[in-house]
């Protein structure tokens, strides 16, 4: 055992855990954040992504003990029911879901995607590196092929990203 302490969504946690606890453990099992889902548990998904010091990472594939002092944020830290996300707000405008499993893991994505994009960090698709990045379809399905949608909602789930894209442009 041993302890660790990070900031979820603004507060701070301190936990004695087992070393091997994966953060998407720590974070579902030790703090009942159950919003971040454990889809394959092994990096393929998805599903546990959250954000962690303004990056996305898949937290089934991290150990809690690897996060001391971060800034961890999860769904529940992005938006209240009442004042969602313009994100979720977007997924509920274009049904960008159907069972829901995924949703968390794909909006956490794209919240740190967007903000990778307008800090013009290139991805695997981009053409030209000394252009200002853009949000181009091929871009978005590229930057967000790492999490996976079960349910198939993908043209959905890309237009509602890319409103918001828009709308921030
Ligand atoms: Fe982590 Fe699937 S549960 S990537
Ligand atoms: Fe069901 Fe994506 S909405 S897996």
């Amino acid at each position: 055992m041993t302890r660790v302490s990070f900031d979820v969504n603004g507060e701070t946690h301190q936990l004695e855990l087992d070393t091997r606890t994966t953060l998407l453990d720590a974070l579902r099992e030790h703090l009942h954040l159950t919003g971040t889902k454990k889809g394959c548990d092994h990096g393929q998904c998805g599903a546990c992504t959250v954000i962690v010091d303004g990056r996305r990472i898949n937290s089934c594939l991290t150990l809690a003990v690897m996060h001391q002092g971060d800034e961890i944020t999860t769904i529940e830290g992005l938006g209240t029911p009442d004042g969602l996300h313009p994100l979720q707000a977007a997924f509920v405008e274009h049904d960008g879901y159907q069972c829901g499993y995924c949703t968390p893991g794909q909006i956490c994505s794209a919240v740190a995607m967007l903000a990778e994009v307008k800090a013009g960090i290139p991805s695997h698709v981009t053409d030209d590196l000394n252009a200002p990045v853009r949000l181009t379809n091929a871009e978005l399905r590229e930057r967000m092929s790492g999490n996976i949608c079960r349910c198939g909602a993908y043209s959905n789930i890309a237009e509602a990203i890319s409103e918001v894209a828009g709308r921030s442009a």
